[in-house]
């Protein structure tokens, strides 16, 4: 067998949402910018320095070529987006505050994500793989990347979670849901998360969701407020570093991807040590616009003096 470094292949895949934020203005002129959370954690590991790639599938339009620029731009591994001649996945910000949404993509390019046509021996390369986003609620896309999880799972790959809580989610998400949470190592929600996706206060929904699988290691952030992880029966809770805030766009997909590239880049550090670079990691992407991936000397640079 091949080791994974002299096939090239990256060590993280995030496969799920790639997609383009429309956002509206005061002026109602219109800003676009490349985005999806998955395609933002794939861009975080990456710029933090673990080989990584995202996987899915954009179109041949103005957008979507503006997504593949800037995934060339962000050392993605190229072979894991695929194109197509459908039209464009497309978030509509018609508010800022508070945020009102929806999206555009009827039959659009992220649908036909097809793994199969995926770099040969991927697999068996990949130490993470992270799933999330709406393309969990998108059909056909979900059931392929769900299975996709499972197989993965199947193979040795470790699986990380992050719901990331939508609109699109508000009917028919939970069999998703609890599959997802089954198949996971890690799951990432945030306190809005819980209360959206369970519809009860955060306590209890955490405890639904632990109830999901017990054997899950759990992160739950709290914007500028104090963090908790729980894993094999520890409880750490730690707050994340103070500064001064730009936007918090991409704040959890940073934080994701930080505590992801923590784990793989210092796998003899503790959980703590995990976390606590997580939450440098997401605030480091606060102190910028737009969803800013930080690179390792900004998070370090954050964090606290051990
Ligand atoms: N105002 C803030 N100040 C400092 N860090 C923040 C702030 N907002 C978010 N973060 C960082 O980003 C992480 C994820 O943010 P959070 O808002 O909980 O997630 P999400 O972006 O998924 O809603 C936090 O745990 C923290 O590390
Ligand atoms: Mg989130």
């Amino acid at each position: 067998m091949s080791t994974p470094h002299a096939a090239g292949l990256p060590l993280f895949v995030s496969a799920g949402d790639i997609l383009t934020d429309l956002v509206r203005e005061r002026d109602s002129r219109w800003l676009s910018h490349p985005g999806g959370a998955g395609w933002n954690v794939a861009r975080a590991v990456a710029r933090l320095g673990v080989p990584s790639a995202f996987a899915g599938a954009i179109g041949s339009d103005c957008f979507s070529d503006e997504l593949w620029q800037a995934s060339l731009d962000a050392g993605l591994d190229m072979r894991f987006i695929q194109r197509s001649q459908r039209p464009p996945l497309l978030a509509i910000v018609h508010q800022a505050h508070p945020p009102a949404y929806f999206f555009i993509g009827e039959a659009s390019a992220d649908l036909a994500f097809d793994p199969a046509r995926l770099p040969e021996g991927w697999s068996a390369a990949a130490q993470w793989a992270h799933f999330g986003g709406i393309s969990l609620a998108r059909q056909p896309l979900a059931a392929t990347l769900v299975a996709l999880a499972a197989d993965l799972r199947a193979r040795g790959v470790k699986i990380s979670f992050d719901p990331n809580y939508r609109n699109l989610m508000e009917h028919g998400y939970r069999p998703t849901l609890e599959t997802m949470v089954g198949l996971a190592d890690l799951v990432k929600v945030s306190d809005e998360d819980l209360r959206c996706l369970f519809g009860t206060d955060e306590d209890s929904a955490l405890a639904s969701l632990r109830a999901m699988n017990p054997q899950a290691a759990i992160l739950v952030t709290r914007g500028p407020h104090t963090a908790t992880f729980l894993a094999g029966g520890e409880t750490i809770e730690a707050a994340p570093p103070r500064v001064e805030v730009v936007d918090t766009v991409g704040a959890g997909d940073a934080s994701i991807g930080g505590f992801l590239f923590s784990t793989m880049r210092w796998p003899q550090r503790s959980w703590r040590e995990h976390l606590s670079f997580a939450l440098a990691a997401g605030a480091a992407a606060c102190g910028h616009a737009g969803a800013h991936s930080p690179t390792l000397d900004e998070v370090v640079a954050l964090m606290p003096a051990q």
